[in-house]
């Protein structure tokens, strides 16, 4: 770990990315100084229930570019997050605020701090998606 800095882990599924997905992965850096972003892979997008548009190695080359984000790893499965807290020595485990309350993240206390981030207001991939289909 970087002298004085904190590591940060967080998780989505970042498709067709757009300013709210930007703006939490800044947030979500300036908490510790050192960001991970686990990256859904296509497979765990079926899982969730979610047709990404770019590919899984699209959205984490699209990710790693970003100034923000040191480092990008596949999200593969619900039940990896305490093996990668553990593994990456991380300090803080951020998400946005639609995952609050989630069973997902309601064992890992004592693993690492967990923050919640208040979302953009108006925008999210199923918005521009739906926007695009209708011609808007
Ligand atoms: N996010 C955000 N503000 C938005 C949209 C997303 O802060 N307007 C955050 C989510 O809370 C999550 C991360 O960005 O922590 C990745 O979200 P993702 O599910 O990939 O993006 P969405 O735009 O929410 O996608 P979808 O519409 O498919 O659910």
């Amino acid at each position: 770990m970087r002298e004085g800095k904190r590591r940060v882990l967080t998780y989505g599924t970042f498709d067709l990315l757009h300013v709210g997905h930007v703006r939490l992965l800044e947030r979500a850096a300036a908490l510790g100084g050192e960001l991970i972003v686990g990256v859904s892979t296509d497979d765990f997008n079926v899982i969730k229930g979610k047709r990404a548009q770019y590919s899984y190695g699209e959205r984490a080359e699209i990710v790693a570019a970003l100034r923000c984000v040191d480092e990008v790893i596949a999200e593969e499965r619900w039940d990896q997050k305490a093996d990668d807290i553990r593994r990456l020595n991380i300090d803080l485990l951020v998400m946005g605020s639609d995952w609050e309350g989630s069973a997902h993240f309601a064992d890992l206390d004592g693993l690492c701090e967990l923050v919640f981030l208040p979302r953009t207001e108006g925008i999210s991939t199923t918005s521009i998606k739906d926007d695009l289909s209708k011609g808007a």
